[in-house]
C-alpha cells in the first residue's frame, strides 16, 4: 500500500504539461485536492525538456480487470492499484466479469467495500448489464458482453433500454470458429465483430430516442469498429470509442509469433486495421484509451489452452506520451486520450488538465533511457539508446508485453485528488 497524497501542497519550480498542450516551467499549488494556482515562470515549449522530469495530468484508465471478488490471486485490487500507480493512473474503472459477477445492488456494495479497503486510487465500478443493479456511485456504467447474449434485437434492446450508459464488448460468439489448428484471430474472426455491431446498431435504433443510452464501444480493434462509429454518429447516436494501446502496436502476426502473451479478446487484427486506428485517433474519431488490463497468472498463460488478456495499466501514461514523443500525436491529444475524455464519458469529476480548479490528479514523468528496437514492427523511429533500465513488473501477470517499446518516460510519482 502506498501513502495517500496530502490534499494541500505546493510543487515549486517544476516542468508541467499545461492545459493548452504546451510545456511550462513554474509553480503549482494544490488546495483541498484541487489545483489552486498555476504560475508559469517562463515561455511555453512545444516539447518537454530532454532530461528533466515533468508533471502530467494523471491517467484515467476506464477499463481494468482487477479480478475481485473471485480471482484475487490473478491480480487483486491492492496489487492492481500498485500497477496502476506505476502507470501514472489515478482513476480506474473496474470491469464486472468476475465470478461472482456484479448483478445486484448488493453485489455492488460488496465490491465497493473491497475497493474502499484496498484501492488507494480513485475508482468506479461497472455493473453487469444482465443484472438489475441501479447505476449509482461508485458505479459508472453497465458493461454488456455481447459474447454472452444472443446478438439479436430482442436480446440486446432490453439491456440498453432506459439506461444512462452502456459500455459494449462487441463480438458475436455465434460467429466464432473452432479447430485446434486455427490461430486465435481466426477463431474469433473480424466478422464476429461486424455481426455484433450490426445487431447493436439495430437494437439501439429500435428504441425510442429517450430510452437510448450513451454507448461506449470498448477496445476498438480496427476498421469495422470505426465504420460503426461513423454510421452511429451520423445517425445521431451518442457514442464514445475506446481503444487500447496493444491494438495500435501489435497485429495478429505478432500474436502468432508471441503466443499467449499477446492473446487477447477481441484479437489483434491486421496491419491495415492497426493503421486505421491511428488514422481514427488522429481524426478525433477515437475518444480515449483504456488499457484493458486483464492479467492472468504465468501458469495459466503457459497452459495448453491459455486464457485471453494481457496486462497494461502499468504502462498507461508511458506508452501514450511516448506516442507524442515520437510525433504520432500532439501532447494535448494524448492528455485528452489518457486523462480528460474518459472523465466526460463516465461522469467522473471533470478536469481541464493542469489548470486552476481541476482535480489534483498528477503524475510525474521521468525520462527513460530509450530501449533498443529489436524489430521493425513498431513504427516508432526514436533515437534508440541501448540499455534501458528494466523495470520490475508489478502485475501478477509477471510480464511486460511492451518490453521492446522505446519508452521515453516512466512515472515516478503520483498524486491523487
Ligand atoms: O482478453 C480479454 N480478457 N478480453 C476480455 O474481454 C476479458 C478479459 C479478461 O477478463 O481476461
Ligand atoms: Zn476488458
Amino acid at each position: 500500500m502506498f501513502a495517500p497524497s496530502p490534499s494541500t501542497y505546493d510543487l515549486p519550480d517544476v516542468w508541467y504539461l499545461a492545459a493548452d498542450g504546451m510545456f511550462r516551467f513554474g509553480s503549482l499549488s494544490v488546495t483541498d485536492g484541487r489545483i489552486a494556482s498555476v504560475r508559469p515562470a517562463g515561455p511555453p515549449l512545444p516539447r518537454p525538456p530532454p532530461d528533466a522530469p515533468w508533471w502530467a495530468p494523471a491517467g484515467v484508465d476506464p477499463h481494468v480487470h482487477f479480478r475481485e471478488p473471485g480471482a484475487a490471486a490473478s491480480e487483486g485490487v491492492a496489487n492492481g492499484s500498485r500497477a496502476a500507480r506505476a502507470g501514472g493512473v489515478a482513476w480506474v474503472c473496474d470491469m464486472p466479469n468476475n465470478v461472482p459477477p456484479v448483478l445486484t445492488a448488493e453485489d455492488l456494495r460488496a465490491k465497493a467495500a473491497r475497493f474502499r479497503r484496498d484501492c488507494p486510487l480513485r475508482f468506479a465500478l461497472f455493473l453487469d448489464a444482465r443484472g438489475d443493479a441501479p447505476l449509482e456511485p461508485p458505479a459508472c456504467g453497465y458493461k454488456l458482453f455481447l459474447t454472452d447474449v444472443a446478438c439479436t434485437r430482442t436480446a440486446i434492446a432490453p439491456l440498453l433500454r432506459g439506461r444512462k450508459r452502456v459500455t459494449v464488448h462487441a463480438e458475436d460468439a455465434a460467429r466464432f470458429r473452432s479447430g485446434p489448428a486455427l490461430p486465435h484471430h481466426r477463431r474469433r474472426p473480424i466478422r464476429a465483430v461486424t455481426a455484433a455491431l450490426l445487431a447493436l446498431e439495430d437494437a439501439y435504433f429500435s428504441l425510442p430516442e429517450r430510452d437510448r443510452p450513451v454507448l461506449v464501444l470498448a477496445h476498438a480493434t480496427g476498421r469495422p469498429e470505426m465504420a460503426f462509429a461513423w454510421r452511429m454518429r451520423r445517425k445521431g447516436a451518442r457514442l464514445f470509442v475506446e481503444t487500447a494501446p496493444h491494438y495500435l502496436l501489435f497485429t495478429a502476426r505478432d500474436q502468432c509469433a508471441a503466443g499467449a502473451a499477446l492473446k487477447v479478446n477481441p484479437p489483434l487484427r491486421s496491419g491495415a486495421d492497426r493503421i486505421a486506428l491511428w488514422h481514427a485517433i488522429q481524426e478525433g474519431d477515437i475518444d480515449f484509451f483504456g488499457s484493458d488490463h486483464a492479467p492472468h497468472l504465468p501458469e495459466a498463460k503457459s497452459s495448453a489452452d491459455p486464457p485471453s488478456g494481457m496486462p497494461g495499466v502499468e504502462w498507461f501514461l508511458p506508452l501514450a506520451y511516448t506516442f507524442a514523443a515520437a510525433g504520432f500525436l500532439p501532447f494535448r491529444r494524448v492528455m485528452e486520450l489518457t486523462s480528460l475524455a474518459a472523465r466526460r464519458a463516465y461522469g467522473l469529476p471533470a478536469s481541464e488538465g493542469i489548470a486552476p480548479g481541476s482535480p489534483a490528479d498528477l503524475a510525474r514523468m521521468v525520462p527513460a533511457a530509450y530501449a533498443t528496437l529489436p524489430a521493425a514492427r513498431v513504427p516508432l523511429r526514436l533515437s534508440a539508446r541501448p540499455g534501458t533500465p528494466v523495470r520490475p513488473v508489478v502485475s501478477r501477470a509477471g510480464y511486460n508485453p511492451y518490453r521492446d517499446f522505446p519508452f521515453a518516460w516512466f512515472v515516478d510519482d503520483l498524486r491523487i485528488s
